[in-house]
């Protein structure tokens, strides 16, 4: 069992499209994921269903002790499970993300979904402040998606600061990848991007699997679906979550990983 946070300095860069079909892509690839939405916006319920975004969720247990394994959301995919935000007043978004913010909480439903789940990916807040720190605190590994374009790239070096900052304090936080987002592939200025970002970042931190812009999602939003869902035969852009999963997985310490890695026979 493992964290996996999803979290970036900029707001809008696709982190709720990210952990939301991330999450859907390594369920069916076998890992049992939990979805924890930590934004008091409640990103994950408003991109899914009025009832989720209605239902009781992480607030509950913030504020009213409600156990865990009650507020969980099952999807009709086996193993994919989701715990939304819960109702919070439009004035309490701070004192929200303010009592997450030193992870203990969040840390707290990994022990609940022990054995239930092998991965709890949390949706944050934009910004490193309050439940996206407290996120990170309570994860081993961190995704950052950057937007494609000039000003959004030119903060990605924060996230550097921010991991170093709180390794320094002790978490075993570990940058897993930056994954470009919303990627106008017919634009030169965020094709520069790409390959700036492809030059600059160390090592092979940039994940190969890169998010292109695409009409899909805003589709998958107002059907409130994942990519994977919206449609019998899912559009070719679902299956960048399928390479982001497999690539992730690869990266994953090997302790992290539970699967056996023999070839399956096709026949006997
Ligand atoms: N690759 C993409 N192509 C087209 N539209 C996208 C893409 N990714 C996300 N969007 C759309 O852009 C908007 C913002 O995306 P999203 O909510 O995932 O960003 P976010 O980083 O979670 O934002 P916030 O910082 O507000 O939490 C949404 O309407 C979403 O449907
Ligand atoms: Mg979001």
């Amino acid at each position: 069992m493992f964290g996996l946070t999803i979290a970036s300095q900029k707001g809008g860069v696709g982190k709720t499209t990210v952990a939301l079909n991330l999450s859907y892509a390594m369920a069916r690839r076998g890992w049992r994921t939990l979805l924890v939405d930590t934004d008091p916006a409640g990103a994950i319920g408003l991109s899914l269903t009025k009832k989720l975004s209605q239902a009781p969720g992480l607030a509950d247990h913030l504020y009213q002790h409600t156990p865990i394994a009650g507020l969980i959301v099952e999807t009709k995919l086996k193993g994919l499970g989701i715990l939304p935000t819960g109702k919070i007043p439009a004035d309490e978004s701070e004192r929200f993300t303010n009592g997450l913010a030193d992870g203990a909480v969040l840390k707290a439903i990994q022990t609940a979904a022990q054995g239930r789940y092998d991965v709890v990916v949390y949706d944050t807040p934009s910004g490193f402040v309050g439940a996206t720190l407290g996120a990170m605190r309570a994860s081993r590994y961190v995704v950052s998606p950057v937007q494609a374009e000039p000003i959004a790239a030119r903060g990605v070096m924060r996230i550097f600061e921010v991991i170093g900052a709180l390794r320094a304090k002790g978490h075993p936080v570990e940058l897993l990848g930056i994954l470009l987002t919303m990627l106008h592939t017919k634009t030169q200025s965020s094709l520069a991007v790409a390959e700036d970002l492809w030059k600059t970042l160390p090592g092979n931190l940039l994940f190969e699997a890169t998010v292109p812009r695409d009409p899909a999602f805003l589709e998958a939003s107002a059907a409130g679906v994942p990519v994977g869902l919206l449609r019998r035969r899912p559009p070719p852009i679902a299956m960048v979550f399928d390479q982001l999963a497999a690539e992730l997985e690869a990266r994953l310490a090997p302790d992290a990983k539970d699967v056996a890695n023999e070839p399956i026979a096709l026949v006997d």
